[in-house]
């Protein structure tokens, strides 16, 4: 008997060392090591030895037990292990591949400059108002003074729905809008996009303007001066000079365009100045008595100033870009310049 489970012991061990799959292991285990297994078997004559003999057959079945126990869990550690590593060794990511890179996303040259217009104003205390790009004769044309065949109506070549309406030719309806709500004082700034029938290098059916619009008690021309000079030495620079030039707009009175100093010749003269050494910038007044009355607001009590300035312009002027159509083109050998 003895002989018979070193035998067992010796073919188990055997064939444990040979299995390569869990899954024979285990069946293995129950060949052996079963309640029906071989080691069973094996012991099965045990009742019928002497007494003498039983505790010593006993003990080598116990050795044996432990030896096939160890053999098959520690095969079984081989096994699990293996596995793991093919797995891992399947799944691996070679993180040496250069990453892809992702394009970052810019803000327009147009964005940039009217933000940078509304920091400027806001730092000056001015809040932003708005209006609708589709208006009506009475808002965009009629309140701001010029009345049906009025020869300004000209100037602005516009684009007309059929229902009379059409897409605002400037920002200044906005001015009426806000001072229809007769809350006072005002002082608000207007960015928006405004339309016009012309398109050339300088001009676009579509452009954006800011329209600024100061309405109280002892507003006067002064402050329009103080609010425009510090405005534009934030823009473009301190040492530019300015200058204001008498002219003339239906809804404002007095009527100032603004000029700075040429940013290519620095007043010297040069083609782009047209040898005058100044730039127009923008158009600003006083609020015209006509309009107030428009908007049921006592022009005896109020007074106010108005300016608006074309965002196109002051981007083509401070970068030196020579076609206005180049901001919608989405060109990126462009639009990375900046
Ligand atoms: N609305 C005028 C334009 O588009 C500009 C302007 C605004 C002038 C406010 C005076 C006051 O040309």
């Amino acid at each position: 008997m003895q002989n018979k489970l070193k035998e067992l012991q010796t073919t188990a061990l055997a064939s444990i060392s040979q299995t390569d799959s869990i899954k024979s292991l285990e069946e293995l285990r129950i060949k052996y090591l079963g309640k029906k297994g071989e080691l069973t078997a094996a012991l099965s004559g045990l009742g019928n030895l002497s007494s003498t003999e039983r505790p010593l057959i006993g003990k080598i079945g116990n050795e044996v037990k432990s030896a096939i126990t160890a053999a098959l869990d520690k095969r079984l550690a081989a096994l699990e292990n293996a596995e793991l590593q093919k797995k891992l060794s399947a799944d691996v990511i070679d993180i040496t591949l250069p990453g892809r890179r992702i394009p970052a996303g810019r803000t327009h040259i147009l964005t940039t400059v009217e933000n940078e217009v509304r920091r400027i104003f806001s730092e000056l205390g001015y809040t932003i108002a708005e209006g609708p790009e589709i208006e009506d004769d009475f808002h965009n044309f009629e309140a701001l003074n010029m009345p049906e065949n009025h020869p300004a109506r000209d100037m602005q070549d516009s684009f007309y729905l059929d229902d009379g309406r059409l897409l605002r030719t400037h920002t200044s309806p906005v001015q009426v809008r806000v001072l229809e709500k007769g809350v006072l004082p005002v002082k608000v700034i207007v960015p928006g996009r405004v339309y016009r029938c012309d398109a050339d290098v300088t001009h676009s059916p579509v452009f954006h303007q800011v329209e600024g619009l100061v309405v109280g008690e002892d507003v006067t021309f002064g402050d329009l001066k103080g609010t425009l000079e510090f405005f534009i030495k934030k823009m473009f620079g301190a040492e530019r000079r300015v200058r204001f030039r008498n002219s003339f707009f239906p809804f404002t009175e007095p009527s100032a365009e603004v000029d700075v100093e040429c940013f290519v010749c620095g007043g010297e003269g040069c083609p782009l100045c047209k040898s005058t050494g100044w730039i127009e910038i923008l158009g600003s007044g006083s609020v015209d008595p006509a309009v107030f009355e428009a908007v049921r607001i006592d022009p005896e009590k109020y007074t106010g100033f108005a300016f608006g300035l074309g965002i196109e312009r002051i981007a083509m002027l401070k970068y030196g870009v020579k076609d206005i159509r180049l901001f919608y083109a989405s060109d990126l050998r462009f639009l990375r310049q900046f």
